[in-house]
Order: C-alpha cells, then sequence, then structure tokens
C-alpha cells in the first residue's frame, strides 16, 4: 500500500467506496461505482474497500461470502486498481469500523432509519426485518467517517445514506465537540455521475442483483452475448423509427460508447435500425471493453494467497495510521476514559481552545507570500506563492469564515493539503464564530 501519509499531502481529496460483495458484480456496479473509484484512486487520497460485514445481511452461506469477496477483489485489480497506489481493504479487517457504527448508534434517531428507502426496499423484497439490516446506514457511515473521506462516490440509490452519514457526523460533532468547537467528522458528500447513475438491466428494470437481470461484468463472451441478445426491447420492425428515451438498449450502450458513438446510435435509432442489428453492436462494444480484462481476471485467478497478504497489509496499515488514533480520540471523547484520571478536574476550555490550528500568513525568500495552516509542528495545509500579499490574506480571512467548505474553491491555491485540513478549518470556524458571538452577545 502507498504510504497514506505522503499521499494526504499530494493529494488533498479523500475519496473512500465500499462495494458489497453480494454476488458477482455486473455493469450497473461497474459505471454506478467502481469505474469512478478506479479512476479517482489515480488521483486522489483514495479509500476502497470490500464491505463484507454489510454483505453478511444479506448473504447466509459462509463459502459464497468468502467467494464473492475474493471475486470482487479481483475484480478491482483486473480492472486496473492499483494496490500499492491507494488504500484497499477488507471491511472486515478493521474491527474499530464496527466499534464506531455502536458510538455512531447512540446519536442516531430511530425515525431516521425508519425512513430510509433501501430498507423498505428490502422488507418490500421479502428480507427479514433484523438488525443489520436496519442499521446498515450506520456502519456505512462508520465506514466513511472512520477515514474522514470527503467524497463518496456511489450510484444513486445510496445518496439517502450518505446524507445520513453527514448527519450523524454533525450531531456527534454538536454534541461532543462542543464547547471547544472541536470537530471530529469531516461532512461527506456523495459524488455521482449523472448519465451512469441508474443502469437499467434487461427487463428495464434498474440493473440489480436482486432482480436478477444483470449482466455480470466479466460474463464469458458467449454469455455475454446471449444475455445481451436477451435485453427486453418493443415490438417495432426494422425500418421503423425507434425511441432512445426509456430502451434499456440505448442507455447500455450509451454507458460503454463516445459521444461520437452515442449520437450514431441515435441517427442508426431514428433510421430504424433492427433490434437484432442494435443487439449485436451493443455486443460489439462491450465485448471490445471488456475482453482484455476478462483475460487479466482470469490470470488472477491463481493468487487468492497474494491477494489476502495485500488486504491484510494494508488493514494493519491503516489501523495503525487512522482507525486506531481517531478510536482513541471518540473514547476520549466520550468518557470512555482510562479511570486512573476518571477523577481530574475537566481541561479548561482555554486550555483546549489554545491547541487549535494556527492560520498563518507568511514571506518567503523568493519574495512572495505564502498561508499555511499548522497543528503545534504538523502542517496541515500549504499555499502557493502569492505575488501579493493582499491575495494570501483573503483565502486566510475566507477560511475564517467558511472553515472547509471554502477548500474546493481553493483548490488552485493550495500547494499541499492533509486529509486532516477540512476538519481542522471547521473547528477555527467555530472558534471564530464563537468569539464573534461573545463580543456580540
Ligand atoms: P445491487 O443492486 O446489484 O445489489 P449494490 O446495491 O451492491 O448492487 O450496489 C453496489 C454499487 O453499485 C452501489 O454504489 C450502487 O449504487 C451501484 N449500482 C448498483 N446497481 C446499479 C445500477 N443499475 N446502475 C448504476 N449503479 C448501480
Ligand atoms: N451500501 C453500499 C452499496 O450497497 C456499499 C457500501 C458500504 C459503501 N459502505 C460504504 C459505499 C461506504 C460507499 C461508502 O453499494
Amino acid at each position: 500500500m502507498g504510504d497514506q501519509g505522503t499521499h494526504a499531502a499530494a493529494r488533498p481529496l479523500r475519496i473512500l467506496s465500499g462495494v458489497q460483495p453480494s454476488g458477482r458484480p455486473h455493469i450497473g456496479n461497474y459505471f454506478g461505482a467502481m469505474r469512478q473509484n478506479i479512476e479517482l484512486s489515480k488521483r486522489s487520497d483514495a479509500f476502497i474497500f470490500i464491505a463484507d460485514y454489510h454483505a453478511l445481511t444479506t448473504i447466509r452461506e459462509p463459502k459464497k461470502l468468502a467467494e464473492y469477496s475474493l471475486g470482487l477483489a479481483k475484480d478491482y485489480l483486473a480492472l486496473g486498481l492499483d494496490p500499492g497506489g491507494c488504500a484497499f481493504y477488507r471491511q472486515s479487517d478493521l474491527p474499530e469500523v464496527c466499534e464506531l457504527a455502536w458510538i455512531l448508534s447512540t446519536v442516531t434517531p430511530m425515525g431516521l432509519l425508519e425512513r430510509c428507502v433501501s430498507y423498505k426496499d428490502k422488507m418490500a423484497k421479502g428480507f427479514a426485518p433484523d438488525h443489520g439490516l436496519f442499521a446498515y446506514p450506520v456502519l456505512m457511515a462508520a465506514d466513511i467517517l472512520i477515514f474522514n473521506a470527503h467524497k463518496v462516490p456511489v450510484g444513486r440509490d445510496q445518496i439517502q445514506h450518505i446524507e445520513m452519514a453527514r448527519d450523524f457526523a454533525q450531531r456527534f460533532n454538536h454534541l461532543y465537540g462542543e464547547p471547544v468547537g472541536k470537530t471530529f467528522f469531516t461532512l461527506p458528500e456523495a459524488a455521482i455521475e449523472e448519465h451512469v447513475a441508474t443502469l437499467p438491466g434487461l427487463d428495464g428494470r434498474k440493473m440489480s442483483k436482486s432482480y436478477d437481470n444483470t449482466i455480470p461484468l466479466f460474463a464469458p463472451r458467449e454469455q455475454l452475448k446471449k444475455l445481451i441478445f436477451s435485453i427486453v426491447t418493443d415490438s417495432r420492425a426494422p425500418g421503423e423509427a425507434k425511441d432512445t428515451e426509456g430502451s434499456a438498449l440505448f442507455q447500455l450502450y450509451q454507458a460503454f460508447a463516445s459521444a461520437e458513438e452515442t449520437a450514431a446510435m441515435r441517427a442508426a435509432f431514428a433510421d430504424g435500425i433492427g433490434w437484432g442489428d442494435a443487439k449485436q453492436t451493443l455486443f460489439d462494444r462491450i465485448d471490445r471493453e471488456v475482453a482484455p480484462l476478462r483475460e487479466r481476471y482470469n490470470d488472477l485467478m491463481a493468487k487468492p494467497a497474494i491477494i489476502e497478504e495485500q488486504l491484510r497489509d494494508n488493514a494493519v496499515a491503516l489501523r495503525e495510521r487512522h482507525a486506531t488514533p481517531l478510536l482513541r480520540t471518540l473514547r476520549e471523547a466520550v468518557g470512555l476514559r482510562d479511570l486512573s484520571k476518571a477523577g481530574d478536574a475537566p481541561k479548561v476550555e482555554k486550555e483546549q481552545a489554545a491547541a487549535l490550528p494556527q492560520l498563518k500568513q507568511y514571506r518567503e525568500k523568493d519574495g512572495k507570500f505564502y498561508f499555511k495552516l499548522a497543528d503545534g509542528d504538523v502542517v496541515l495545509l500549504q499555499s502557493i506563492g502569492f505575488e501579493n500579499p493582499k491575495d494570501a490574506g483573503a483565502w486566510v480571512a475566507r477560511f475564517r469564515q467558511e472553515g472547509g467548505a471554502a477548500l474546493s474553491a481553493a483548490v488552485a491555491s493550495i500547494a499541499a493539503q492533509t486529509a486532516e485540513a477540512g476538519a481542522a478549518l471547521d473547528a477555527l470556524k467555530r472558534a471564530e464564530d464563537e468569539r464573534a458571538q461573545s463580543k456580540t452577545g
């Protein structure tokens, strides 16, 4: 695994995403989540994982769960994920995730979980209403918050879960961050690719393992062809113009095709392409993309021990660098403390406030003006050099006013940033707000 500490400085945005090993992934999973994850892992501080704790809510066959987990790891590797360039891990190797989920569940209103669409959906599909399914979003929030991710690339159906994670983070920050404005968690955002947010399956409904209407990502060639030829279409004959709107076949094509190819397919629909020809074109397009990957996937067949070792090593490093220190802070914050010190007077507010990170403006030997955010000796954020001191000053003022929310606007002015910068800026903003309030109030 790459050194996340070093990467954090060079790669400002932290993204995190998990896929459940609850079946063989399909092209909906690929376009809705995996492809984005892989692309982002090349340029961000990326955390990508196998959500096997989550899959336990639906997979009751131990052998299957293990097979699907290995399959998913191979999928990612075949698709080009570099396990040395990002944090690629298995959720169940991080028991801190479960501990955090419990802590979060103590600030989770039941009503919020009851309104959860995916839970209702699972009930409608006849799953037993057990606690694991019900608490699913809390575990998912723990996945995201344990690494303080900024962006979570997912399909549209997961947006509500990300919003819930934000909500839990805010509640926790509010409950335990007072009175000194300490921020424990960054508020995460969903990242959605609009045109493929929901890919249709063979029957035109959302492609989903639970509807049995999927095209598996690495289906053998013959099976791929058979599946594509079984996509439902209307009864229009060759020569009759066809609607692209609402056509599963067209949407699937669009997901793989370039803008030019899509335009050509649109024209062919208007010209009355026969369904058989359209399906053949779709098959050729998908197969062209998938064939080399299929080969890589098959090559990985012989390497389960290497995969297992990589996942474990990555988890050990992640626990050490992130999960263990975070849980230590959280335990202290909620009062799960060293009892030998339990009788001590609480730290005075001033002392803690003095420990806030600091935004500093300064001039370097190169004559340029800079600002940085430092927490003691640790530099959390470092600007580029500005010719004019006002430019550096304007950013400092904006960060004081807006906190971490100003980070995305400041990307071009920042030379290096750690993942903790957002939370630290939020903490500064709170302290600033409180100071202003106590002056006026
Ligand atoms: P499934 O519905 O097949 O069980 P999951 O719920 O495991 O799929 O979803 C895994 C990821 O793939 C999620 O981020 C989800 O939003 C995305 N995803 C699932 N189905 C689709 C689809 N048909 N189109 C786009 N993205 C999808
Ligand atoms: N719930 C997600 C899904 O079904 C999988 C998941 C678990 C996840 N934890 C996550 C996705 C954290 C993103 C971030 O697809």
